[in-house]
């Protein structure tokens, strides 16, 4: 009987021991593809090679040289456009099963409209894509991250409502020249990043620095330029090429600071403000934008002595027009934040006398300083943010399946990136927690395949998993730690914590 109980014990303080220690090796799901991705103008080089005309990062970039903190711009970049057979080696390298990369709208499209296709434009995407699908990856193809053509933005860009259909125009040409071969597509690449940075402030090009004004009019009109391409591809091609098309929205997680409840207030209103509005109008059963955003900035737009919101209204033919327009959720996640609201929120805001985004939200974020855990801060290590913005998705949106297109961490160089090692562990074993729990993740991408230019923050922020030497005209692009770990996750189908790789074998070897 004491042998009995003695036995009992020792398999209680086995369980408690098991169920505490974070698990080493996790196997990942059956069917789960992985792969890796970059975007034209980060990459390709050949700014106005072989008919490209001039692009909003083209026009930045040169005529304010020192856009970018390091007076850097993307005329030649890792030169993709010329060495993209290497890039398809390292893809081989780490066997992953596809490749996400993004079409240069004026590299097809020089006059920005389809009176004019640039054939040496569609050569180059041609040679890609054969090249891509002759080892098997397959191409995951963004029609567009963020490099609209200058002409387009003189016309004022997205805030012209015109512009629907100038992108549903290019898109249409875009899946008729590749269609037969891709079959998954991005339409759009994080609609945050271009409205709230490139039209709100002076992050992003076209730099324009209207807050609470032209970033608003951006939503809607890329909203309806989506939904466009998106029923373009369903009513004219779908029938014939049975793709997938969806679109990658950027999420980062704002967690309460505390749980005051205007603590718990503020993170929801921030997490609308800050994707909510490019959500909810497609993935919810409603449709539209949230109700917090509607409210809050109709109320401060009369406040200010507006005659209507300054977010557009969206009609409800625009509205069912645009609810439903995504195979699945395209989700690129980075990081997460604290949001609070309180007294001190209120005077801060209370200054603001011109339309503002961050007034419209009224709330302030933060970020610790021990979730850094390496030299750069611009991606901090919040894995648990991952999780909980997971199941958040999965809980409010009727378990969508889940694309991740986007997750990584920047360096500032050097090949043995321990700290790109952990968050990649870190992120894709909370991404296993909540796919355990239900969530139907599909796809996850390693966000960047190579070093490239990381926007306002030029070659100084290092994301890719190769190293790329921007002072050689040869770009020779070298695997670091992290492109082994992830070779070795694709290939044993686990993330093993304890896996060391042996740098010293060339990856080469493997293919
Ligand atoms: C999101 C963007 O899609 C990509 O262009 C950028 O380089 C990464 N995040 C890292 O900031």
């Amino acid at each position: 009987m004491r042998g009995q109980t003695f036995f009992l014990i020792v398999i209680f303080i086995a369980f408690v021991i098991c169920k505490r220690t974070p698990r080493k090796v996790r196997r990942l799901p059956d069917g789960l593809l992985l792969g890796s991705a970059t975007a034209a103008y980060q990459v390709e080089g050949g700014w106005n090679e072989d008919g490209k005309t001039e692009n909003i990062y083209d026009h930045l970039t040169h005529t304010d040289p020192c856009f970018a903190v390091d007076c850097s711009n993307g005329d030649v970049a890792a030169n993709s456009y010329h060495f993209y057979k290497r890039d398809i080696e390292m893809l081989r390298e780490l066997g992953v099963d596809f490749y996400r990369f993004s079409i240069s709208w004026t590299r097809i499209l020089p006059t920005s409209f389809p009176d004019t296709i640039n054939q040496a434009g569609v050569d180059y995407y041609n040679k890609l894509i054969d090249e891509l699908l002759m080892y098997n990856i397959q191409p995951v193809v963004t029609i567009f991250h963020w490099d609209l053509p200058q002409k387009l933005q003189e016309l004022g860009g997205w805030t012209n409502p015109q512009i629907v259909e100038w992108y549903g125009n290019y898109a249409r040409v875009i899946f008729s020249l590749f269609g037969d071969r891709v079959q998954h597509w991005v339409t759009i690449n994080e609609p945050q990043q271009i409205c709230q940075w490139g039209y709100g402030s002076s992050e992003l090009a076209p730099a324009l620095n209207l807050s609470g004004e032209a970033d608003y009019m951006c939503v809607k009109n890329l909203l309806l330029g989506h939904a466009r391409a998106y029923h373009i591809y369903d009513e004219e091609f779908r029938p014939i090429q049975d793709g997938t098309i969806f679109i990658s929205i950027s999420c980062d997680w704002y967690e309460p600071a505390s749980d005051t409840d205007e603590d718990i207030q503020a993170a929801y209103d921030v997490n609308q403000f800050m994707w909510g509005l490019y959500v909810h109008p497609i993935f919810s059963k409603r449709g539209d934008y949230p109700d917090v955003l509607k409210k809050r900035i109709g109320e401060m737009s009369k406040k200010q002595g507006f005659l209507d919101s300054r977010l557009p209204e969206m009609w409800q033919d625009e509205i069912d027009y645009i609810q439903g327009t995504s195979d699945v959720f395209g989700l690129n996640h980075y990081s997460t934040h604290y949001a609070y609201r309180n007294a001190s929120t209120a005077k801060y805001f209370s200054q603001f006398t011109k339309p503002s985004f961050e007034a419209d939200y009224d709330a302030l974020t933060y970020q610790l300083p021990e979730w850094q855990i390496g030299k750069s801060n611009l991606t901090m290590y919040v894995p648990w943010g991952f999780y909980k913005l997971l199941t958040y998705i999965r809980k409010q949106f009727d378990n969508v399946p889940v694309f991740v297109s986007e997750n990584g961490l920047a360096t500032h160089g050097g090949l043995k990136d321990d700290d790109r090692v952990a968050y990649y562990r870190g992120y894709m074993a909370a991404m296993l927690d909540a796919i355990d729990e239900g969530s139907k993740i599909i796809g996850y991408t390693v966000w960047s395949l190579m070093d490239n230019f990381e926007w306002k923050h030029g070659y100084t922020e290092r994301y890719g998993i190769y190293q790329v030497d921007y002072k050689n005209p040869a770009r020779p692009r070298i695997p670091r730690k992290s492109a082994y770990v992830f070779k070795e996750i694709i290939r044993s189908r686990t993330i093993d914590m304890n896996y060391k790789p042996d740098m010293s074998i060339p990856m080469s070897v493997y293919y």
